[in-house]
């Protein structure tokens, strides 16, 4: 019997210490120190014969084949986006998401509308309560097989009877080693589990696709280590109230991190959305005020965003100030910039500022579009439905550009909109579009034009 040994790992960020201490030094955090049991290892290979006779042999990059008919299709177009082509063969992804996102509904679906062979294995769920959720989806992959267990041996063991070519864990924080002592969920659990999957990849070249849970500050549960040791960090939100959701790259061993996926949960599941910018703009009958689009870009992806402002008389002392989906800070500023520039009271007013569709926006360019919502609702006068904005405000009022402004434009022409409004500092030419693009360079103009 090996002795046993124990060290103590910071439930939050990972770090290891000989001994107990009240904070963190590393995140300063109080009282998530705790003392985790690991013994000595003594079989860590998750399949050992294949390992001993294997000799290593270093290539120079010319030699080395690459095959990018490799990537396996999962059927599923976003995700697929996202992941810059397809899954690699061998690698390792994190999902990640907030509890009710849809990750157990997206593995699933990946797994069901593939004809390749799944593992999908569930630590969650038991096997009935897989199937009531696979009813609900339309797809039907005869060639699934769904496996509830957690203790990783185990999971190897099917792993070779199976011989899948995708293999799903839902979730990392419930399985369990042998080799560890220490309970599921856990720093050196995750850890060791998490290596002995990319261990069984890398040397499989079955790709793993683990879901993962989060902290309630939005970081993947358990060390940063985890992120660190995997491929892919796909990271899974929006709004659990709202239907929408975004499919995000944080980190792509084998394809940029700009691409994004949006999805709609459904009752039977989630719909791939192709062209967002149709499902985020409200269809009203008739003007209102208090409504502004903006072209704005999520990742690569241009998205037409719908910002709506209320700006009421104070009742309290203090104006109220609210933000939902856009930065309060920035909200602040800009009201600012109106008072200084506009010559609007609005230390007066309350002012509400909400982005539809539960996204959260942080794309400088959506600024224009937030104080034309903003004097639109003070002046009380609708901003005609087919005008947009893209354009960031400077401190001094000014209307700065912004970046790949073509592509905006192009995306607002697509969905008909008949008037953009830009920045003057934008350096292009505005005569091969059909939309008409107006220049404007300080808040001033903005006013005359919309609100003469
Ligand atoms: P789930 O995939 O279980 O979330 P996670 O694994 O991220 O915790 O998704 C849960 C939510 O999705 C649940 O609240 C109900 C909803 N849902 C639908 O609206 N339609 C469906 O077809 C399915 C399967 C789930
Ligand atoms: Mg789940």
């Amino acid at each position: 019997m090996a002795k046993t040994k124990t060290t103590f790992f910071c439930q939050n960020c990972g770090t290891q210490y000989a001994k107990w201490m009240g904070q963190c030094s590393s995140c300063n955090e109080w009282n998530t120190i705790v003392e985790e049991i690991i013994q000595k290892e003594e079989k860590r290979e998750w399949k050992q014969s294949n390992t001993s006779k294997k000799t290593t042999k270093a290539l120079q990059i010319k030699d080395i084949i690459l095959n990018e008919e490799d990537r396996i299709d999962t059927k599923n177009n976003e995700l697929n986006r996202v992941l810059g082509g397809g899954i690699v063969p061998g690698s390792l992804i994190l999902l990640g998401g907030e509890p009710g996102i849809g990750k157990s509904t997206l593995s699933l679906q990946i797994a069901l509308s593939t004809q390749k062979r799944i593992l999908y294995i569930s630590g969650e769920e038991s096997q009935s309560q897989i199937k009531m959720r696979a009813e609900r989806l339309s797809d039907k992959n005869p060639n699934c097989l769904i496996l509830t267990e957690t203790k990783t041996q185990y999971i190897f063991r099917c792993i070779e009877e199976v011989e899948p070519d995708i293999v799903i864990v839902d979730s990392i924080q419930t399985l369990h080693t042998n080799t560890i002592e220490a309970s599921p969920g856990s720093i050196s659990q995750i850890r060791e589990t998490a290596a002995e999957l990319i261990k069984f990849a890398k040397e499989s070249a079955t790709p793993v696709l683990l879901i993962g849970h989060i902290t309630k500050d939005g970081h993947i549960a358990g060390p940063k280590i985890l992120e660190h040791m995997v491929d892919v960090v796909l990271q899974f939100e929006g709004d659990r109230n709202h239907t929408y959701r975004i499919l995000r790259a944080q980190k792509n061993r084998f394809g940029a991190t700009s691409e994004i996926g949006i999805y709609e949960m459904l009752s039977t599941g989630l719909r791939e959305v192709e062209n967002p910018s149709e499902i985020l703009i409200s269809h009203k009958e008739e003007s209102l005020s208090g409504t502004a689009i903006s072209a704005t870009l999520e990742g690569l992806r241009p998205l037409m965003i719908e910002v709506q402002a209320l700006v009421s008389t104070a009742v309290y002392g203090t104006p109220q100030r609210s933000a939902t989906g856009y930065n309060l800070k920035r909200l602040n500023m800009l009201l600012a910039v109106l008072e200084k520039r506009a010559g609007f009271r609005l230390g007066a007013k309350d002012v509400f500022l909400n982005i539809t569709g539960g996204i959260n926006v942080d794309d400088p360019a959506i600024d224009l579009a937030v104080i034309s919502a903003i004097l639109s609702s003070n002046e009380d006068e609708a901003i005609p439905q087919n005008y947009c904005f893209a354009a960031e405000i400077g401190l001094a009022g000014e209307i700065r550009p912004i970046n790949r402004v073509e592509q905006r434009i192009l995306e607002a022409e697509k969905l008909g909109f008949k008037k953009i409004f830009i920045s003057k500092f934008n350096k292009m030419s505005t005569t091969r579009f059909n939309i008409d693009v107006v220049l404007i360079s300080k808040i001033e103009d903005l006013l005359q034009i919309l609100f003469a």
